[in-house]
C-alpha cells in the first residue's frame, strides 16, 4: 500500500507534539511501553551492540540504551520535529557523535540501512498502513533481537481508533491509526527466523521481544 508517510507524520508529529513529547520524557523519564522494551532487552545481559531505533519519535529507546548497553545507534523517522527533539537531547547527554539521525520512511531507506544487533519499533507499527512491509525490512536489519509494541487486539483498542480514525477523517486529516493483527505479525516474524522470548501487557500496549534462532 502506497504511503507518503514522511509528510504525513510530519503534520501528525509535528513540532508542538515533539516538544510536549521531550518535557515529558525529561521530567518523567521513558514512557510505560517503553519501559518494558527497554527492560526487555536489558533482561538479556547484551553490551556493546549496535542498535537501530525505528520511529524512535524524541529518542527515549537511545538515549536510555546507549548508557550501558549500545555503542551507537541509527534513528530512522518520518518526522523531521521528532528527529530535532531527539538530536538536542542526544547531544544534551553527551550520546551526539554516537546517534546518526535519517529522515526518512524506513521501508523507503532500508535497502541503504546497515543491519544491528538490536531493532525497536515503539509504537510504530499502528502508524504505518503495511505492517508486513515495516516489520519485513525490520526483521531483515536485526542480526540479534527484535523488540515492538503494539496496541492490544482488544474490543476496548478496536473502539477507540475508530473512534479516532473517525475525527481523522472529519478533520481530513490523512493520517490513520492501525490495529494489526498480532497473530500474523508474529507469524511474519518466525518466518524470519525469531522466536519470542518476552512478552508484556499493559492496558493500551503489548511488547513482544524476538530473538534470532
Ligand atoms: C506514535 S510515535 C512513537 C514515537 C516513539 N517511538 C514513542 O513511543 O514515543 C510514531 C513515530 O513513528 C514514526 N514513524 C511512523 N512510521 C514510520 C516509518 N515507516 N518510518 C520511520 N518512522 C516512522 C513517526 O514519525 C513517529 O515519530
Amino acid at each position: 500500500m502506497p504511503c507518503n508517510c514522511c509528510e504525513i507524520s510530519d503534520a501528525a508529529f509535528g513540532e508542538d507534539s515533539a516538544r510536549e513529547d521531550i518535557r515529558s520524557y525529561r521530567k518523567r523519564g521513558p514512557a510505560a511501553q517503553t519501559k518494558l522494551i527497554l527492560n526487555a532487552i536489558r533482561s538479556l545481559d547484551i553490551k556493546n551492540v549496535a542498535l537501530l531505533d525505528i520511529g524512535g519519535g524524541v529518542g527515549a529507546i537511545h538515549h536510555e540504551l546507549l548508557d550501558d548497553v549500545a555503542h551507537e545507534a541509527i534513528h530512522v523517522d518520518a518526522s523531521s520535529a521528532y528527529l530535532k527533539e531527539a538530536r538536542q537531547e542526544a547531544a544534551r547527554r553527551g550520546h551526539g557523535e554516537n546517534v546518526k539521525f535519517i529522515h526518512a520512511d524506513f521501508t523507503d531507506v532500508a535497502a541503504e540501512i546497515p543491519t544491528a544487533d538490536l531493532v525497536t519499533l515503539d509504537r510504530v507499527v499502528c502508524c504505518y498502513p503495511d505492517f508486513r512491509r515495516l516489520l519485513k525490512a525490520a526483521a531483515e536489519h536485526s542480526q540479534r533481537a527484535l523488540a515492538f509494541t503494539y496496541p492490544r487486539e482488544t474490543w476496548y483498542m478496536r473502539f477507540g481508533l475508530r473512534v479516532i480514525n473517525f475525527f481523522q477523517r472529519l478533520r481530513r486529516d490523512p493520517f490513520r491509526v492501525f490495529l494489526h493483527p498480532v497473530s500474523e505479525m508474529d507469524a511474519l516474524l518466525k518466518g524470519e527466523g525469531f522466536r519470542r522470548v518476552s512478552f508484556r501487557r499493559l492496558f493500551v500496549w503489548e511488547m513482544a521481544l524476538y530473538q534470532r534462532i
